[in-house]
């Protein structure tokens, strides 16, 4: 068992998705509507737009009424025209960001149902894994099935999930989140689902099963 403090671990184990600097698989292309929607937003004109990654008003017109696609090659161009990154673009999901400040107690966990992965990010983000869009989790109360006790000796804490851990039915990680830090703690399937921290401040746990989803006690 190992305890991951806000940083990355493994390509195979957790990592952190950047908003605007995630790589992800996909499987979706950039529609008409997402180009006339982000183009009307940004108050430009087709022809405006066309200047800006070099093609015509009517290639831009073509596009947004789906008698035509944007060649690959193009997608950076219109992406940086457009104010946003590319996986956005493809998604058709444009993430807004307003308060860099933000603490961590307002992040975001998401889970991989293909590979298991898990991904944490500080604010809003579009994330995919295994060519699969993954929506933020939202947490539920902990019911009778997921219970957790949290034991105090001296500065630690001793956790424990009461859960079962077989091979299909698991907790697959727990992290305490404060304003500042995410400490995550990866649970693997006919181990154990307890974990030694330290617990400093203020802050919530939370923990995943991989079949009833992200659980939050809050300290
Ligand atoms: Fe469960």
């Amino acid at each position: 068992m190992r305890v991951y403090e806000a940083q990355v671990a493994g390509k195979k184990g957790m990592w952190y998705a950047v908003p605007g600097r995630g790589v992800a698989s996909m499987n979706t292309y950039v529609t008409g509507n997402t180009i006339k929607q982000l183009r009307e937003s940004r108050n430009l004109t087709q022809s405006e737009l066309g200047e800006k990654i070099g093609v015509s008003s009517k290639t831009i017109s073509k596009w947004e009424t789906s008698k035509g696609l944007p060649d690959i090659s193009l997608l950076q161009p219109l992406a940086q025209a457009l104010g946003i990154s590319v996986i956005e673009l493809m998604q058709g999901q444009h993430i807004t960001n307003q308060n860099r400040s933000a603490n961590m107690r307002r992040c975001k966990f998401y889970v991989c149902p293909v590979c298991g992965n898990v991904i944490h990010t500080a604010g809003a983000a579009v994330v995919s894994c295994c060519g699969v869009t993954l929506p933020a989790l939202e947490a539920e109360v902990p019911d009778e099935s997921h219970g957790i006790t949290v034991e105090s000796v001296e500065d630690e804490h001793f956790i424990t999930v009461h859960h079962p851990m077989t091979k299909v039915h698991f907790i697959s990680f727990l992290a305490f989140v404060t304003t500042d830090r995410v400490q995550l703690v990866k649970f693997y399937p006919e181990g154990n689902a307890e974990t030694r921290l330290q617990l400093r401040g203020m802050g919530d746990l939370y923990y995943y099963c991989n079949r009833h989803g992200l659980f939050r006690r809050k300290r």
